[in-house]
């Protein structure tokens, strides 16, 4: 599999190569320098700093030349929610972040060699359409993390195309083009915003909670916007300390979004109480079942059933049937009516 490696630094460059060259056949160029002739490449690796103009501007132009390639795996030294979303921004399908992790890179390469050795089944719109959702919540994360003002407009816009896309292509085409093309929190806020507006259009809610819906989906995380990507993307067990910052990002959405013009109080609710459960044992402030609203019961278990079969480097996605069976065993929590009406959302559509 034919890669080509970009970097703003020769030592970087070197660094690289070194790990790639062992299994790939790789072409490279200094980030300025005299381009060189990549044909028929299956990935693109960069490595630069992406806190600079300079190297964003080049990259930008980069990427004008190499757009056809599928696989664009940025890695980032620093762990600021800004480069990664800068990263996603400039077109990145992967974000590797921290010290130059080998088995980690060549994992998602080889993920990719395996991906691509399969018949393509994602239809061109639905990826067109990921891409655009990740976009727009690559930029709501970024604005939160610089405190800018948040593009409202490109979330709804994002999340009423998602909204078409289930309904041309069905859920399942969805969620298989999501997993396949997109990583992290931005593949896991596109997972849930599809399976709430399918559960909506399931359940034949009106056009306008239906809005409510994938707003609320879109929005529902950025309160992780605050919180380090190597506890957020920390693979195994988090410790007690680790578990309290993730719980704090509820809150935090909600304190971000609470001034922002065109959040509804529906979509602020939903923000904040995402995970709170009927019997009182969520957070962050513990409401019991008839202080928690329709939309939200729907985006809790949406947001669950998400993250269960979400795809992730270092773990194999949970199948749909296994994954509905833990939100069937989780009693007292979840609406029961609620869920059973899911299991079509979770096996069939
Ligand atoms: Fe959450
Ligand atoms: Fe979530």
């Amino acid at each position: 599999m034919p890669i080509h490696v970009v970097a703003d630094s020769s030592a970087k460059l070197a660094g690289v190569r070194a790990v790639l060259e062992k299994r790939f056949a790789v072409t490279s160029e200094l980030l300025g320098g005299i381009g060189v002739q990549r044909s028929d490449v299956s990935a693109l690796v960069v490595k630069a700093d992406l806190r600079t103009v300079e190297s964003i501007c080049t990259l930008k132009k980069l990427f004008g030349s190499l757009s056809r390639v599928r696989k664009r795996i940025f890695l980032i030294d620093d762990t600021a929610h800004l480069s990664v979303s800068q990263a996603y921004a400039l077109g990145a399908t992967n974000v590797l972040v921290g010290p130059l992790n080998q088995a980690k890179l060549l994992a998602e390469l080889d993920d990719i060699a395996s991906r691509d050795a399969q018949p393509p089944d994602d239809p061109r719109d639905a990826q067109l359409t990921a891409s655009a959702g990740e976009i727009a919540l690559a930029s709501m994360f970024s604005a939160v993390a610089c405190g800018t003002r948040i593009d409202v407009t490109s979330a709804k816009n994002a999340g009423s195309r998602i909204a078409d896309c289930i309904d041309e292509y069905g859920l399942s085409k969805w969620l298989a083009t999501v997993r396949n093309h997109h990583e992290g929190t931005y593949q896991h806020c596109l997972l849930v915003t599809g399976l709430a507006i399918d559960f909506g259009l399931s359940l034949g809610v009106p056009k306008n909670d239906i809005e409510r819906l994938y707003m609320a989906a879109m929005f529902h995380d950025i309160g992780k916007a605050t919180i380090p990507l190597a506890v957020l993307d920390k693979p195994g067990r988090l410790d007690d300390q680790e578990r309290a910052l993730i719980e704090t990002h509820p809150a935090a959405g909600y304190d971000t979004l609470k001034d922002t013009k065109g959040i509804s109080a529906e979509v602020l609710d939903a923000v904040r109480h995402h995970h709170e459960y009927l019997d009182g044992s969520g957070y962050p402030d513990g409401l019991c079942a008839e202080s928690i609203h329709d939309i939200v019961r729907m985006l809790t278990i949406s947001d669950i059933f998400a993250a269960l079969i979400e795809r992730r480097t270092y773990k194999q996605p949970m199948s749909r049937q296994a994954a509905y069976d833990i939100l069937c065993g989780m009693n007292g929590k979840l609406e029961r009516p609620l869920v059973a009406a899911f299991k079509d959302i979770a096996l069939t559509r």
